[in-house]
């Protein structure tokens, strides 16, 4: 299944993610994907937001991953600046999304092994906004899509 939804304004990407942080479980994955600019790191501040974390999240420019407390614990990973995959070895993704947080990833397309199941988001310039492509793989992921459909009250789809 796939959900497309034209995103007018950053409001609306925050939107997505704070509605997004209502129906994630510990342990689920996100996989932001999209150019420069396309809007990731917003999506992820509204998805902070909707897990009771606030404003402080932010581009994790030089560290590839951060962690937040809230409802549940937020892993924030940009692999912007990955550098082989030795570096992402060190990086021990597992272990994180093992810890039963909800693990967002930036740049998810740079990942050389993708867990078998997880939501993908793809964003895209649109005009003057962003179109969201959200794709589910894993049963677990579809239902999660399914839910977010009916309560979607943004956008245009
Ligand atoms: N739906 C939207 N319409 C218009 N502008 C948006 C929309 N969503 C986000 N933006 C704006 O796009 C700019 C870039 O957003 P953001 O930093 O989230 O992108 P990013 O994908 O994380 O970029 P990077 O690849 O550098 O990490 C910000 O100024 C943000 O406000
Ligand atoms: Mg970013």
């Amino acid at each position: 299944m796939m959900l497309e939804i034209h995103l007018k304004d950053q409001e609306d990407t925050r939107m997505l993610g704070y509605t997004l942080a209502s129906l994630l479980q510990p342990g689920d994955i996100v996989i932001l994907t999209g150019e420069l600019g396309a809007g990731k790191t917003t999506l992820v501040q509204g998805l902070a937001r909707g897990l009771g974390i606030g404003d402080k999240v932010s581009s994790p420019t030089f560290v590839l991953i951060r962690e937040y407390q809230g409802r549940y614990p937020l892993f924030h990973v940009d692999l912007y600046r990955l550098e082989g995959e030795q570096a992402l070895e060190e990086l021990g993704l597992e272990e994180y999304w093992e810890r039963g947080g909800i693990t967002v990833i930036e740049w998810g397309e740079r990942l050389p092994l993708l867990p078998s199941e997880y939501l993908r988001i793809r964003l895209e310039y649109a005009g003057a906004g962003r179109r969201a492509t959200l794709e589910a793989r894993g049963e677990r992921y579809q239902e999660l899509l399914e839910e977010l459909r009916n309560i979607v009250s943004f956008g245009d789809r």
